[in-house]
Parts: C-alpha cells; structure tokens; sequence
C-alpha cells in the first residue's frame, strides 16, 4: 500500500518517540499550526514565515538588564523626596505586578502552548520567547537587587495584593485543561481550550494588562525619574510588542485552518474575555494610581484600556467591545523611538539592533 501523505507522522506529535524509518518526506502542505502529521523535528521547508521572522527579529533586538546603568535610579529611590509616596505604591505595584507575571508566562509558554503547537517554526519562536521572558524575570531580580527592596514583598503580591491576585487567577484558569498531562488538541472542544489559552495570554495577559504598567513606568522616566528602570522597560515593551503580535498571527492562522472554531458563539465568549480582561485591568490601575499621577487619572486608564482592547477586536477580526475611543497616552509612540529616547533619558547608550515593525499597542 503506498504511503501517503496522512501517514506523514514520523514521530508522535510531541517530536519524541520511535522514528518512522519508512515514513515520507515532509512537504510544507503537510504542516499546520495545530494536530499536525508532519515531524515537527523537521524545520525546514519553512511554511509560516511570519513565525520564523519574529525568531529573527526578537534575536536581533537581544539585550541583557545588567546592560544598563541603575546608579541614578537607586540615588532616587533612596533620597527621602526622590519620589512621592504615590509613586512609590505605584511602582512598587507594578514591579510586583511583573515580577511573576513574567514567570507566569514563560510557564504557559513551556508547558502548555509549547506541546500543543505542532509546527517547527513556531516552537522555534517560542523557544526565543522563553528566553526572553527569563531576560525579563532577570531585570526583576535586577531591579530588586538593585534598589535592595524587600523581595518577599515583591515578589508575593500576585497571591497578596487583590488587584494583582485577580488577574492571575484569571489568566490561569484557561491554562488549567492544558495542565493535564494527557491533554492533547484533536477534538473541537480542546482546539477551542487552546484558543482560549493563547487568546487569554497572548491576547489579554501579554496585550492588555502589560500596557497599563508599560505606560505608568514610562511616564515616569519620561519626567526623568527611575530612567534605568524605564528603560528596560522600553527593551521589554519592544519584546512584548513581538510576542503579542506573533500570538495574533498564530490566533489568526488557527482560525483560518480550523474556520469551524471561530463560531458566533465562540466570538461572543472571546469579546466576553476582552471586556473582563479590561475590567480587572481597570481595577488594578485603580489600585495602583487610586488618586491618579503623571498625567495619568482613572478616566484616561479606562480609556486607553478599552482604546487598546478594540484594538485586539480588530487584530483578532472581531467587533469592538467598546464604544470608539481615542488612545489618551499617544506619548507612548514616541517612547518606543529607542535612539531618541537614550538621549532623553541620558542613560548609559548601548545600541542594539532593532528588529521588525514595531507595532507597541
Ligand atoms: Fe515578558
Ligand atoms: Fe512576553
């Protein structure tokens, strides 16, 4: 009986296992983003250039947070009127807020998103993608060490601090199926929990409830206080800026292979996380910024919240959550403008080489 290409799968879809000694060569019709046949051992040939561009541009944006200088940041932090008591809550939220968000994604990344992708070039971008979230725990360590702030504190307020504990909980709730060991994608109903999973972090998690923090930290240094923080920062946004657009691009090329996914009904529950990832998120920079600081209040958080998750409706092919809304932090264009920033912040210049189109909300 001749082989065919159904009978493709050399190894199991893990890319372990026995080898089928007798199995045909891998052609790019053979691939697809989830249940493959093809040996996902097998790179090369490419089909989802997207994916293998994002590898290369996060490679050529490398950085490390021991790169930067912190001695102005520490001189403030330590200074009685280096900041206010607002700015210290706040940025001691939000540090803690990433400190193990980072964490919570890389985990997701390696232990569930990581198994359930059965293409080569994506896993190779996700391989880069947790090591970039290792980097970004890394500038956590580092800016704790730093400042020398309580790590307990720091790195405990996702369990401790209610707007903080909220997210998570609500980001891992989607992860839970995939935790299972024998959870494997096949059936419409666990395609569609892998959807969630990757719209629940990629979109919401990564794409969402980072930007609030990205802003807050941002409109710090960009009045010239904890610049080395701001910093990484910028290297971090300019990660994450990849990292979400890569979860759309795989989003969307599920959704074209697997359209019967993609019902009415599924749209409607995918909008319904968009509007409760923006909710807690509105909550959590209530939390942090509860009388509202650098040019930041309650009103235009919730609006850039709600400005950025039509946005992600629009990535996703999705009718907007929220009435239209103009981005009320437009400044933040200007702040992933790396070169011209170093001399706005007159920190330490390292220049890296920046990779891909930006794309920073
Ligand atoms: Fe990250
Ligand atoms: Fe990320």
């Amino acid at each position: 009986m001749p082989v065919t290409t159904s009978d493709v799968s050399a190894v199991n879809a893990s890319g372990l296992g026995d080898i089928d000694r007798t199995g045909v060569r891998v052609t790019v019709e053979d691939k697809s983003m989830i249940n493959a046949r093809a040996d996902v051992n097998q790179l090369l040939p490419l089909k989802y250039h997207w994916a293998w561009e994002k590898y290369l541009a996060g490679c050529a944006n490398h950085w490390m947070p021991t790169e930067i200088g912190m001695q102005q940041d520490v001189a403030l932090w330590k200074s009685a009127d280096g900041l206010t008591p607002a700015e210290r809550r706040m940025l001691k939220r939000n540090l803690g807020f990433f400190a193990t968000s980072e964490s919570l994604v890389a985990n997701n990344i390696v232990l569930a998103v990581y198994r359930q992708l059965s293409n080569p070039e994506c896993r190779q971008y996700l391989l880069r993608q947790a090591f970039e979230e290792a980097v970004h725990t890394h500038a956590f360590e580092y800016i704790c060490e730093s400042l020398g702030l309580d790590e307990g504190e720091l790195f405990n307020m996702y369990r401790e601090v209610p707007s903080i504990t909220d997210k998570a909980a609500w980001a891992l709730e989607y992860t839970r199926s995939l935790e299972d060991p024998e959870f494997r994608t096949g059936t419409p109903a666990a395609n569609q929990a892998f959807l969630r999973d990757l719209i629940a972090f990629y979109v919401v998690f990564e794409g969402m409830w980072f930007y609030t923090g990205f802003a807050q930290v941002l409109s710090l240094g960009r009045r010239n206080k904890m610049v080395g923080i701001a910093e990484q920062y910028q290297y971090i946004l300019r990660d994450e800026s990849i990292h979400l657009n890569f979860g759309i691009d795989a989003i969307n090329q599920i959704k074209l292979e697997n359209p019967q996914l993609w019902s009415s009904e599924f749209q409607r529950e995918v909008r319904t996380m968009l509007a409760e990832g923006c909710e807690l998120e509105i909550a959590y920079s209530q939390d942090t910024m509860p009388d509202g600081m650098l040019g930041m209040t309650a009103d235009s958080c919730t609006q850039y919240m709600r400005f950025i998750a039509n946005r992600r409706c629009a990535q996703l092919g999705l009718e907007p959550v929220f009435p239209p809304a103009d981005n009320p932090f437009g400044w933040m264009s200007e702040t992933m403008d790396l070169r011209k920033e170093k001399n706005f912040f007159e920190t330490r210049v390292v220049e890296y080489q920046t990779g891909g189109t930006l794309d920073w909300n």
